[in-house]
């Protein structure tokens, strides 16, 4: 609120007003007695909406009068010339700076009731940016929709599961927040808190070899190793280091030449490993003693 206009009320006006009000009324014994002014107690004799608008809702307009929006009355002043304009008294911001202050603010009455009605992505910009900056950093399907598309209600925030279907049946709506943002969906990064069978759920194959394992890898979470991000792989020497002897490894550089994967640790299938595997064995029990 930038300048609100205090507006005068010519008393002049207000008794001319009051006379030709009684007058349109037809009580000429009124008129030839001494006229009153008129008083905002006065309104709701032939208003009475306003008045009881404002009462139950006028927010911020209740600090100011009806007349300093309404200046003057039928017919002395025409009806259209005392509907105020919002920049009167709001202005110097960007959000003042739109058109169409009445499409959300249906009602001057009540200005905080309001109603978000058709496809609106600007106004919002207005007073939030973070939310645009994500959708526009990350783009997404969720980038070409409005954001009134998912906030039909000022202040309202969807559940996911109104628009989409969770990846299994027991996923609720509050769990989907564990991965997602809306405004940047597919940029998936979540706590270690994640179940496995949460990403089981799309990775069926991963989930029954480490189920089916037989190594201290089946009871580690799959978050344990894919840390924070999805997608993310990390590799063996990031938590084993280099276990084995230099000139072993530089005959075979991949670990899963002889451990197979991480879900499936330990499937040797080939003979010629045999001999190295006695070697690595017999090193790793010097090192352990
Ligand atoms: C005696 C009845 C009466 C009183 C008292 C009265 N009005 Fe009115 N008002 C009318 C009538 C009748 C009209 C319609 C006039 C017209 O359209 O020419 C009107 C029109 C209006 C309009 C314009 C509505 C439009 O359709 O654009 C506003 C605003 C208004 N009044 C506000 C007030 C305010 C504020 C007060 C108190 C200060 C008030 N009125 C007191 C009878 C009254
Ligand atoms: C913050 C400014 C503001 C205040 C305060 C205000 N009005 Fe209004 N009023 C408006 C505007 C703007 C409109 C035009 C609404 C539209 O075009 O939909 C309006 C419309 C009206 C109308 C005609 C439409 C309707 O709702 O019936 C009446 C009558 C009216 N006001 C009476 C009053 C009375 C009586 C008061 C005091 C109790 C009052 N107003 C206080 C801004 C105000
Ligand atoms: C005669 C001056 C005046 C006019 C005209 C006016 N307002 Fe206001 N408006 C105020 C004042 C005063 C406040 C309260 C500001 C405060 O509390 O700091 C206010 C507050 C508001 C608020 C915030 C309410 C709250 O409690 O937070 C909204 C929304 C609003 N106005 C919308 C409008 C719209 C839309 C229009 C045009 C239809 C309009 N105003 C016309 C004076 C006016
Ligand atoms: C797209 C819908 C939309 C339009 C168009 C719109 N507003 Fe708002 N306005 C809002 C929303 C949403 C709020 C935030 C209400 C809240 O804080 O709960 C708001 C808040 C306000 C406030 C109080 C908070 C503040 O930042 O001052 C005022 C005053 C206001 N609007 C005036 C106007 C005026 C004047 C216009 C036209 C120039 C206008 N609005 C146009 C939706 C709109
Ligand atoms: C005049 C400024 C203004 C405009 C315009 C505005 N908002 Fe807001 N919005 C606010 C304020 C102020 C809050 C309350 C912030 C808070 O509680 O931290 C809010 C709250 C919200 C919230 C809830 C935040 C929460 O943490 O629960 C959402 C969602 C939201 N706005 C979306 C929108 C959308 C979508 C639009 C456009 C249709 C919009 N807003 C237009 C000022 C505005
Ligand atoms: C696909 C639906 C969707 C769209 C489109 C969308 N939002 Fe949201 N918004 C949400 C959900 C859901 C939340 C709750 C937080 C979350 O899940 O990340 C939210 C949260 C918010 C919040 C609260 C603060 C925050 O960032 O968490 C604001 C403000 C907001 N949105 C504004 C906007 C604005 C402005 C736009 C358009 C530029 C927009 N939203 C577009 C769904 C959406
Ligand atoms: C109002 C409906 C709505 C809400 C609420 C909503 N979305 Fe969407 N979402 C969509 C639409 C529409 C698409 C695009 C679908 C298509 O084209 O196949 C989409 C697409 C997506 C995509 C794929 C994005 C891409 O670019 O491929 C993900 C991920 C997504 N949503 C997650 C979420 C999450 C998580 C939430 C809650 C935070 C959510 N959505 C809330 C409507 C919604
Ligand atoms: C454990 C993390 C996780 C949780 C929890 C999660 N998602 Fe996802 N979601 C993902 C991953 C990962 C993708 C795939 C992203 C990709 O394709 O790159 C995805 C993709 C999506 C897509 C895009 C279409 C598709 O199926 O590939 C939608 C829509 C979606 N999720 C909605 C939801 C909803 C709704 C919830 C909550 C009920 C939810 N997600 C919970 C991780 C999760
Ligand atoms: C909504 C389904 C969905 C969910 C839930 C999901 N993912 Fe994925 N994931 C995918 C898709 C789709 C791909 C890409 C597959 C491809 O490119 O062949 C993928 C790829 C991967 C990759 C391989 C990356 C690469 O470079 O090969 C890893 C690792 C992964 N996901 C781990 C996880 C983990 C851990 C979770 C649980 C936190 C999870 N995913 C949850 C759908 C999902
Ligand atoms: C995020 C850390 C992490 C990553 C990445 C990782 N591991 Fe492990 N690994 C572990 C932990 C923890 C254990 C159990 C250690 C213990 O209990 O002594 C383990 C155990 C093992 C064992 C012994 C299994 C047993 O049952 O005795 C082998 C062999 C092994 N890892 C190989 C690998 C290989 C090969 C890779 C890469 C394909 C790999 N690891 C990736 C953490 C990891
Ligand atoms: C040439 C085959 C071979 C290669 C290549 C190999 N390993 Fe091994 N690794 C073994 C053998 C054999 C054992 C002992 C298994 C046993 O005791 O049953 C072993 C044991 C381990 C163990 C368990 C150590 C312990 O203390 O029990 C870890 C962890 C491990 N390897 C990690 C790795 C990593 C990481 C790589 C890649 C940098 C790697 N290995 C490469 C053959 C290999
Ligand atoms: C011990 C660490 C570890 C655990 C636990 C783990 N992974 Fe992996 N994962 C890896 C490594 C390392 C790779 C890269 C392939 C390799 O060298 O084994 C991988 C590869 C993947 C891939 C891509 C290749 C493929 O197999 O499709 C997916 C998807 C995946 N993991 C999902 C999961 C899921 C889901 C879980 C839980 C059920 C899980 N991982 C548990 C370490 C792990």
């Amino acid at each position: 609120m930038n300048a609100v206009r205090q507006i005068r009320l010519f008393v002049v006006a207000g008794l001319a007003l009051a006379a030709s009000l009684c007058l349109g009324l037809g009580s000429q014994v009124q008129a030839a007695q001494a006229t009153p002014q008129l008083t905002t107690d006065d309104c709701v004799k032939c208003h009475a909406q306003a008045p009881a608008d404002i009462a139950a809702n006028g927010a911020g307009h209740k600090k100011i009068t009806c007349f300093d929006c309404h200046d003057g009355h039928p017919p002395k002043v025409p009806a259209k010339d005392i509907i105020p304009k919002c920049s009167q008294c709001h202005s110097g911001k960007k959000h003042y700076e739109l058109t169409g202050c009445l499409g959300c603010h249906k009602n001057p009455h009540t200005p905080l009731n309001i109603v978000l009605s058709g496809n609106i992505t600007d106004a919002c910009l207005s007073c939030h940016t973070q939310q645009m900056a994500q959708l526009k950093e990350f783009p997404s399907k969720h980038s070409k929709l409005y954001c009134s598309t998912c906030h039909n209600v000022h202040g309202k925030i969807p559940a996911c599961t109104q628009c989409h279907k969770p990846h299994f049946a027991e996923q609720t709506k509050d769990d989907c927040k564990k991965c997602h943002k809306a405004h940047q969906p597919k940029n998936v990064t979540y706590g270690k808190d994640i179940p496995n069978k949460d990403c089981g759920a799309c990775h069926k194959k991963a989930m029954e070899l480490l189920s089916a394992s037989q190594t201290k890898h089946k009871s580690l979470a799959c978050v344990y190793c894919h840390q924070d991000k999805h997608k993310m792989v990390p590799a063996c020497q990031t938590c084993h280091g280099t276990p084995h002897p230099a000139a072993m490894m530089s005959r075979f550089p991949k670990c899963g030449e002889c451990h197979n994967i991480a879900h499936d640790l330990n499937r040797w299938n080939s003979p010629a490993k045999e001999s190295v595997k006695q070697e690595i064995k017999k090193d790793l029990k010097k090192k352990k003693k």
